[in-house]
């Protein structure tokens, strides 16, 4: 080995080494060259290793020959690097694109069904006076859904709670959210102002406004000096936060747990009072049912009736959401069927 072969070997690598480097597509390609030609082993020091065959005098020009060489290398890699700094960032660009033209995808926003919405308008409407909700079971027994609330086990009004029993002796499925005040008579001590919302069931044909399964809203107060015009302010204030200012009216009913009882009727949502299908054409549309809680009923509940009295009023929840949203069937409610359910949101 001599100087000139030593050095044409260099000049050849360096041309070598330029020329690869201009060519190089990507980063990726230059970190390659760089460990070819500049890496512990790559070639340039692989050369040089051949230095030591070399007469003493040659060394050093050798090794000023291969420092040029190496800064050459060095900086052509280096320019080639901002080079491709365009190439990355056109990369990057293309895989982060986003065409803002695109419509977007829409969030699918949920909403409540309008069983427990109308529940919740209901129960907001009398929180403002102080009631507060309670739960019974949907399993009831004999004694709380019939029994104590006056209606004796060979009592004909028991026809007006068409009843599915369950197989455990003295159980059913509660026909009415009623039993539940006598749950809360039970556990409180009045003063008493307590909503029971709530699933019922009745062993009943399936039509446009029955339902063999349905919810209802029981309110109940009891408290020293309560009296049937409390309960008629009470029921116009909630019709008229859920209908709007309209007519109202009791009209005498009968149910064996109140005395006296009453049907609560709205003017018809629909025509306003002058008469119109939705109303059989009296103008009126009876919302719930209620009255002063009899003293045999407050005495099972435990509460001294010669010392206060109460009144209850128990409602359809799917009546009321029936003229809430204008829906002619409660059918719907129970179907599932999300072009009935998406209308809500
Ligand atoms: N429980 C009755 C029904 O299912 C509705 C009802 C009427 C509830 C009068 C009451 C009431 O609390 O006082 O038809």
């Amino acid at each position: 080995m001599d100087f000139e072969t030593l050095s044409a070997d260099l000049r050849s690598l360096q041309d070598r080494a330029l020329k690869e480097i201009s060519a190089a597509a990507d980063p990726e390609a230059l970190e390659q060259l760089q460990i070819q030609y500049l890496g512990k082993k790559g070639e340039l020091t692989g050369v040089l290793r051949g230095i030591g065959a070399l007469p003493a005098e040659d060394r050093p020009r050798v090794g000023a020959v291969a420092n040029v060489i190496g800064e050459a290398v060095k900086g052509a890699l280096a320019s080639r690097v901002s080079e491709l700094h365009s190439v990355v960032q056109a990369r990057r660009l293309a895989a982060e694109k986003v065409d803002v033209t695109m419509p977007g995808r829409p969030i699918a926003r949920g909403t409540l069904h309008p069983i427990p919405e109308t529940i919740e308008a209901i129960v907001s409407v009398f929180g403002q006076f102080g009631f507060v909700v309670y739960e019974g079971p949907e399993v009831e027994n004999d004694l709380t859904n019939f029994q104590m609330l006056n209606i004796a086990p060979d009592h004909p009004a028991r026809d007006l709670w068409d009843t599915l029993y369950v197989d455990i002796p003295g159980h059913l499925l509660r026909t009415h959210t009623s039993p539940g005040q006598i749950r809360v008579m039970e556990t409180e001590k009045p003063p008493i102002r307590a909503l029971l919302p709530g699933r019922c069931c009745r062993y009943e044909a399936v039509d446009a406004s029955h339902g063999f399964e349905f919810f209802q809203v029981e309110g109940l107060m009891v408290d020293e000096g309560t009296s049937l015009a409390d309960l008629k302010g009470l029921l116009d204030e909630f019709a008229h936060a859920l209908f709007g200012p309209r007519k109202t009216r009791f009209r005498p009913g009968y149910y064996p747990f109140t005395e006296p009882s009453v049907a609560f009727d709205v003017e018809c949502v629909v025509c306003g009072g002058i008469g119109c299908p939705a109303c059989s054409k009296s103008g009126w549309m009876t919302i719930l049912g209620a009255g002063m809680v009899h003293p045999v009923v407050l005495q099972y509940g435990g509460i001294d009736p010669e010392k206060y009295q109460g009144f209850a009023f128990g409602m359809g929840v799917e009546r009321i959401a029936n003229l809430r949203h204008s829906v002619p069937d409660l059918r719907y409610y129970l179907e599932n069927d999300l072009r009935f359910l998406e209308q809500f949101r």
